[in-house]
């Protein structure tokens, strides 16, 4: 595809638990499902999980911790899914996590953003993180639950998103067991009007590849609406430049390291 037509994706929330994981998991299966090629990066770089959502942690021998590690190049670190989703998985075990410094990672990202037409960053429940990821991406997409406090946290992030000026494609509501109109508008406000692109029900016992294993329940019928969206942004033929995007991210996040290390005194 041409690199008009790529996209890349930061998925955020500010809160843990919200479902990003979940909503990256099977938003990449639903893209794959339709021709695209698509790479998914695990950056809860301290609680990686993406791999188990997958179902391949066992498959999975390298991983981006021994890619920022400097051990392995981040082919060896791509571990392909039956399905044809590239996954970049973190380390589970908390020895192989300790002391790994995230520096290196926008060259990562840099390597890998030519590769496939959608790339997709499952961001971590943090602030900081998320701001850093979001900087290497175009669009981000935003997931909360409809708690007054996964709210706030997923409109500090946003927040983050209007100052780097990122193009936001909009917000999930996820876990959802009963919500009026009234409820979405007042969501939609406190989140500075940004789209609901996603209202996903509370399905006890959810599986986690629910696109291929729940196919007509309505979390996979609201993601595959999503994919629709996000097919129709990649079809629009904005002119982005991956790259470009990746490099201003690196220049962001240094300044941004700078400062914290200074804040930190090292
Ligand atoms: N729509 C949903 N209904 C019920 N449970 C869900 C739903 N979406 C996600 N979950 C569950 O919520 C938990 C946290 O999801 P996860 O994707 O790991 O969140 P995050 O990545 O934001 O921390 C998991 O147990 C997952 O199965
Ligand atoms: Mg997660």
């Amino acid at each position: 595809m041409d690199k008009e037509h790529r996209i890349s994706i930061c998925i955020c929330s500010g809160k843990g638990g919200t479902g990003k994981t979940t909503i990256t998991t099977n938003l990449a299966m639903a893209l794959v499902n339709r021709g695209l090629s698509v790479t998914v990066i695990d950056g809860d770089i301290e609680m990686a999980n993406l791999s188990i959502y997958f179902g391949v942690d066992k498959q999975v021998q390298m991983t981006l911790h021994d890619v920022l590690s400097g051990l392995v190049p981040i082919e060896d670190a791509t571990f392909i899914h039956p399905s044809g989703v590239k996954i970049v998985a973190g380390a589970i075990d908390l020895e192989r996590i300790e002391g790994t410094e995230i520096g290196r990672i926008g060259e990562i990202i840099k390597d890998l953003a030519t590769d496939s037409d959608v790339l997709i960053i499952d961001a971590p429940g943090d602030l900081l993180l998320s701001t850093i990821y979001m900087t290497f991406t175009q669009k981000v997409l935003f997931v909360t639950e409809k708690h007054r406090a996964s709210i706030t946290d997923c409109s500090k992030v946003i927040h983050k998103s209007r100052i780097l000026k990122k193009d936001v494609i909009g917000v999930v509501i996820n876990k959802v067991t009963n919500i009026s109109k009234e409820e979405i508008l007042d969501i939609r406000e406190k989140l500075f009007s940004i789209p609901i692109v996603g209202v996903i029900e509370y399905v006890k016992h959810l599986p986690d590849m629910y696109v291929s294993e729940m196919k007509n329940s309505q979390p996979s019928i609201q993601i595959n609406k999503l994919a629709d969206r996000i097919q129709e942004i990649m079809k629009a033929g904005e002119k982005y430049d991956v790259l470009e995007q990746v490099d201003k991210g690196i220049d962001i996040t240094g300044k941004m390291l700078d400062q914290l290390k200074k804040e930190a005194g090292v």
